[in-house]
């Protein structure tokens, strides 16, 4: 690729981090910052303004606090100390909080006279829910909003009614084309991979439907369990962290229908017409759980309600998908940490194998595996080699990382931050999305199912496992 596709952009470009001590900072935009950097993808005219509420003391106190966290989640041999030099000298620390912007303003109105007058100013809103509309509301009382591009973490409010305050607040300051939702599993290789396989080939799309899929499987189990987490954990649970966004942005991407073009506006209004036609959640089809030892973590309640664990059917009511079951399955603490959608065919019409071919287990099975590079693979029923007819299961792998061995891979955040700069909103969600989905999601809010115990290093509850009937889970 010639350096002029690689880069962010020529513009000069100032990034605003709000939530710069935070977590999501020091594991996730930090890093990627520092490997757009070391590739060359970064603008030459780059500066951060890392802010949060209270004061860390001088810029190179910060900046060094800040290169520890990122060298020791990193690991020492992933770290390189030179490229972080060359990062941390562009970055700079301001305190700011929803009553007062001044400092930051101050910061802003620098970092752009250092550039050189013209900048690109992006703020990045790694905040909780309910801070996020006061700071927008900052920055327009502070005047920052006029020229601002807006980046944005999920979860975008806690229901419909707080999507649409916050929605109304960010329309009041900023136009939809300069607001960027994030959410990152969009900026997953493998899961762009997935628009690739659908719609660049012949083959997917005629057998895509209900007369040829039984059912889909999206199912992200981790390990971890909630890792220091537990004020957002308690304040935010999986159902809206993980169900809410990823799942559901994933869902939306398997059972869009082709849009006209791989753009921001087709793609969000596709994925839109799926959410339409997603059927408001049935508490019934819900089952929701919660680790034992839980209640023992830090910071939560003994009592706690909070689910670590969601597994759903949800249904699609359109033409190309009614019938066909979609089981969405995440949580924290279970056996194996996975993200991966397993599209189930249906049988053949003629059973010209008998009993030979109902001993071989599940149909033609297409898997997505979701986690790094793409790997899909697609199990079917062939002949066992021998002098009998007999059939086994077998499969057919594609992997990136070997039919491409020179390609370079983004991480997802690394992905996103860089079109973000480039002004690329393909890959991040739009309001009217997010609005449905909390309608979706509202019958289970307003009744949640009880949490069900389940151990740590298993696969949930027992009812969950029961969800998919007679195939269960793929995984698991
Ligand atoms: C985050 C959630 O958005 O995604 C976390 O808040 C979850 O709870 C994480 O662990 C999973 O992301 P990834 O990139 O590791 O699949």
């Amino acid at each position: 690729m010639a350096p002029a596709d690689r880069t962010a952009s020529a513009e000069p470009q100032i990034l605003v981090i709000f939530g710069a001590t935070g977590d999501l900072a020091r594991r996730k935009l930090f890093p990627a910052l520092l490997r757009l950097l070391r590739a060359g993808m970064l603008p030459d005219a780059f500066l951060v303004i890392a802010s949060g509420r209270h004061p860390q003391g001088d810029d190179d106190a910060f900046r060094d606090r800040l290169g520890d966290a990122v060298r020791d989640l990193a690991g020492d041999g992933a770290f390189d100390a030179g490229a972080w030099r060359d990062l941390a000298g562009r970055v700079r620390y301001a305190v700011a909080s929803a009553d007062d912007g001044s400092a930051l303003a101050d910061a802003v109105r620098r970092a752009r006279d250092d550039l050189g007058g013209h900048a690109r100013v992006l703020y990045y809103l790694s905040v909780p829910p309910g801070a996020a509309e006061p700071m927008i509301g900052m920055l327009g009382g502070a005047g920052l909003a006029e020229d601002a591009t807006l980046v944005m973490e999920k979860p975008f409010g806690r229901d419909l009614a707080g999507a649409r305050a916050l929605d109304a607040a960010v329309a009041r300051f900023v136009p939809e084309e300069r607001v960027f939702r994030i959410d990152h599993f969009l900026g997953k290789e493998a899961v762009q991979n997935v628009l690739a396989l659908r719609f660049a080939n012949g083959l997917f799309e005629p057998v895509w439907n209900r007369d040829h899929i039984a059912y889909v499987q999206i199912d992200v189990p981790e390990t971890l369990g909630i890792e220091g987490r537990a004020r957002f954990m308690e304040s935010t649970g999986t159902f809206r962290d993980m169900i809410a966004t990823h799942l559901c942005q994933l869902l939306g991407f398997f059972a869009l229908e082709p849009p006209v073009r791989i753009a921001a506006d087709e793609l969000r209004a596709e994925k839109l017409k799926v959410y339409r036609a997603l059927r408001p959640f049935d508490p019934a089809d819900v089952v929701f759980g919660q680790y034992d030892g839980y209640r023992g973590e830090d910071g939560v309640a003994d009592d706690s309600p909070t689910e670590t664990f969601v597994a759903l059917r949800a249904r699609v009511d359109n033409w190309r998908w009614q019938g066909v079951p979609f089981f969405l399955r995440t949580g924290k603490a279970l056996a194996r940490s996975l993200r991966v959608v397993t599209v189930g065919f249906r049988n053949p019409p003629h059973a010209l194998f008998g009993a030979a071919a109902r001993d071989t287990g599940a149909p033609d099975e297409l898997v997505f595996d979701l986690t790094g590079d793409p790997v899909v693979s697609l199990d079917v029923r062939a002949k066992r080699p021998g002098p009998d007819l007999r059939l086994a299961r077998g499969r057919f792998t594609f992997r990136a990382d070997e039919a491409f061995a020179a390609g370079e891979p983004l991480e997802a955040y690394e992905k996103l931050l860089l079109d973000a700069m480039r002004g690329d909103r393909t890959l991040f969600t739009g309001a009217a999305e997010i609005e449905r989905l909390w309608e979706v999601c509202d019958p289970v809010l307003k009744a949640p199912p009880p949490a069900l115990p389940y151990a740590r290093g298993s696969w949930g509850p027992d009812a969950a496992s029961r969800l998919p009937g007679e195939r269960g889970w793929a995984v698991g």
